[in-house]
């Protein structure tokens, strides 16, 4: 949550930080702000709303303000005002600090300050890190401290010794009026790149804000810092220790970060959906000799073929697609798997049994529930692997090996072309374990097939895109839904049901078919739309049931069914909705039903008029408990 960026170079830093700053905003959007270093000392702009509404109060870009600061909020400690926007400053005015994370004992540390006769502005944990360092280096000032290593630069051991104070976590970028060309960044729990062009550097949370200037970038790791001037940087940890970083090249262009036409993120990230997940399975699917070759687990495919116990844990989507993989990993592979919410699995005390594995989901690689639980399974002696859509990200390197997803950026909200390449993995993976453990090079190529095949089939679901703006139109009254499914068709009842409340602010549940008459039936109520998943398979009878008892009892049926299914059209009436998708094997089903359910959630968020790619109280990625 939160964005952060920083410039220092030859040009004026301004607008450099604005652009960063839109193309951070989807990390959060409650207030934004800015801090110049120039001729005039340092100039702080910030104010609740987005930066649109920054961009209303900045002054003319200074030629002389070359070194700058800029930050997005996601509010955690105080409420969304211009106060609690970062920047910032400490109590001396010469140390201004954006951040991102959270500093779990900056209650104790603000007490302590104010007993030290220090004054806070705002309600924030941040502040607290601008006077801590303020602090030190105001006692060194005073020649009060001792402890200044000789030729250390005293802002640079200030904002050590504050490190050092601070539990919690933080992605940071500091400045200080003395050092008018100076900018440090440092790094635990809450990711920090440093882009490094040609005589100039961008800081920031992610790469998206770095790639316009350079493709060049050094990944900090957890308790390192950054110190860089106009002659360079260097990095050490926050103990004083030189670390010896590479130079790494960023792997996507600015194109995939623009919307290109589409009038959203979301709906370009559904559109792109065959391309990506052709992509996602290039190089990977050998289809002369109908192998699957997965070389980021290479070294783990004996481990993971003789597994008893395999655990995928994940967060929201990515835990959908999770429980798709379980199905996956039970019906092809026959291994034991189980899918814990990563916020839940970090605080129990789960059974580890020697050859357990543990795969972790996440498109961001930065969930901190889902980090959390990486390390609480190392802790514990699993080999823990990761399926990670950004590279070089927290989980991707906090795991023993993993398998990218290679989707390209994903920038809506509501995750859509993550979820499927995560499904895609997935599939693959399992189809790989199933034909090293028990079913026939025949069988695994049918599979592999099929899977080739996917990509095709997607892109003739989107064109019944209007056809499902249409449904979503004709429901969009309603303000209680529900979505069911069976079998590897439920996970994705969930998705359905998730895209639907985190975008258009609807109600919506999503449940297994059959647990209806356990008890969620008493909802029903006339008109109420019920969204089946009914795509041909072993549980079509058995849904086809269900639907008949929630029409019955006068809910709107709006069903996701296979292509050429007559006898679906008898068992719907005529005010009810038929969307429908191309035949494929059971389990490859979900990858074409979640579509139909993105685009409808699309439609309602735009027919509500929503700012679809950034839903209110939510951040793309969540790096807070
Ligand atoms: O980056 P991650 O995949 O770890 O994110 C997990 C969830 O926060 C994420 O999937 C969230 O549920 C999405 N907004 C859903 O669209």
């Amino acid at each position: 949550m939160c964005g952060i960026v920083a410039y220092l170079g030859k040009k004026v830093a301004q607008p450099i930080l604005i652009e960063g700053l839109k193309r951070l905003e989807y990390r959060g959007y409650d207030s934004a702000g800015v801090a110049l270093l120039g001729s005039d000392g340092i100039r702080i702009r910030k104010t609740s709303g987005r930066i649109s509404a920054l961009q209303e109060i900045l002054d003319e870009p200074d030629s002389t303000q070359t070194l700058g600061i800029g930050h997005t909020r996601w509010a955690t400690h105080g409420e969304p005002n211009t106060v609690n926007a970062h920047p910032h400053i400490d109590y001396t005015g010469k140390v201004t600090v954006v951040h991102n994370g959270i500093i779990e004992n900056y209650d104790t540390l603000r007490t302590w300050l104010q007993n030290e006769g220090v004054k806070f502005a705002s309600e924030t944990d941040t502040e607290v890190i601008a006077n801590l360092i303020g602090y030190f280096y105001a006692k060194d000032a005073d020649g009060q401290d001792a402890e200044l290593p000789k030729g250390q630069n005293k802002f640079e051991w200030s904002v050590q010794k504050a490190l050092g104070e601070l539990h919690g976590t933080y992605g940071l970028a500091i400045v200080c009026s003395d050092f008018a060309d100076m900018l440090i960044g440092a790094k635990k729990g809450s990711p920090l790149i440093l882009g490094v062009g040609d005589s100039e550097y961008i800081l920031a949370s992610d790469a998206s804000a770095i790639v316009e200037h350079t493709t060049q970038a050094i990944y900090l790791s957890d308790n390192e810092m950054v110190t860089v001037s106009p002659d360079g940087f260097h990095t050490k940890t926050i103990d004083n220790v030189t670390v010896t970083k590479d130079l790494q090249q960023i792997e996507f262009s600015l194109d995939q970060i623009e919307l290109g036409g589409y009038a959203h993120y979301m709906l370009k990230e559904i559109c792109e959906q065959p391309k990506a997940l052709s992509t996602c399975m290039g190089g990977r699917i050998d289809k002369r000799n109908e192998r699957i070759k997965l070389g980021g687990v290479g070294d783990h495919l004996r481990e993971l073929t003789r597994t008893k116990h395999l655990i995928l844990t994940a967060c929201g989507t990515a835990f959908h697609a999770s429980l798709v993989g379980e199905f996956l990993f039970e019906q092809l592979a026959r291994i034991p798997t189980e899918t814990e919410y990563a916020s839940e699995f970090r605080y129990r005390n789960p059974v580890i049994q020697d050859g357990t594995v543990v795969i972790s989901i996440s498109q961001s690689g930065e969930t901190a529930d889902t980090l959390a639980a990486v390390e609480q399974a190392k802790e514990r002696g699993a080999t823990v692997l990761g399926i990670v859509n950004v590279v070089g990200s927290s989980i991707a390197r906090a795991t023993d090996a993993g398998i990218y997803l290679h989707v390209g950026p994903e920038i809506g909200v509501a995750s859509t072309k993550a979820f499927t390449a995560q499904v895609t993995v997935l599939t693959m993976l399992a189809i790989e374990l199933a034909r090293r453990r028990h079913i026939s090079s025949t069988q695994a190529a049918e599979y592999i097939d099929e899977l080739a095949q996917i990509p095709d089939k997607i892109t003739q679901i989107l064109q019944q895109s209007d056809h499902i703006k249409e449904i979503a139109s004709a429901n969009i009254d309603r303000d209680n839904w529900l979505f069911l499914g069976r079998g590897f068709n439920y996970p994705v009842a969930l998705e359905g049901a998730l895209k639907l409340k985190e975008i258009s602010y609807i109600h919506a549940e999503g449940l297994p078919a059959a647990e209806m008459k356990h008890g969620p039936i008493a909802l029903i109520v006339d008109g109420m739309p019920a969204v089946f998943i009914a795509p041909a398979g072993p549980q079509y009878d058995k849904i086809m049931g269900n639907i008949a008892e929630v029409r019955a009892r006068g809910g709107k049926i709006i069903v996701v069914a296979t292509e050429g299914d007559e006898h679906i059209k008898s068992a719907i009436g005529e005010a009810d909705h038929l969307i429908t998708v191309p035949d494929a094997p059971e389990i490859l089903q979900p990858l074409l039903t979640v579509v139909p359910l993105q685009l409808l959630a699309y439609h309602a968020a735009v027919l509500r008029g929503h700012d679809v790619d950034k839903p209110r109280n939510l951040a793309k990625s969540v790096t807070v408990e």
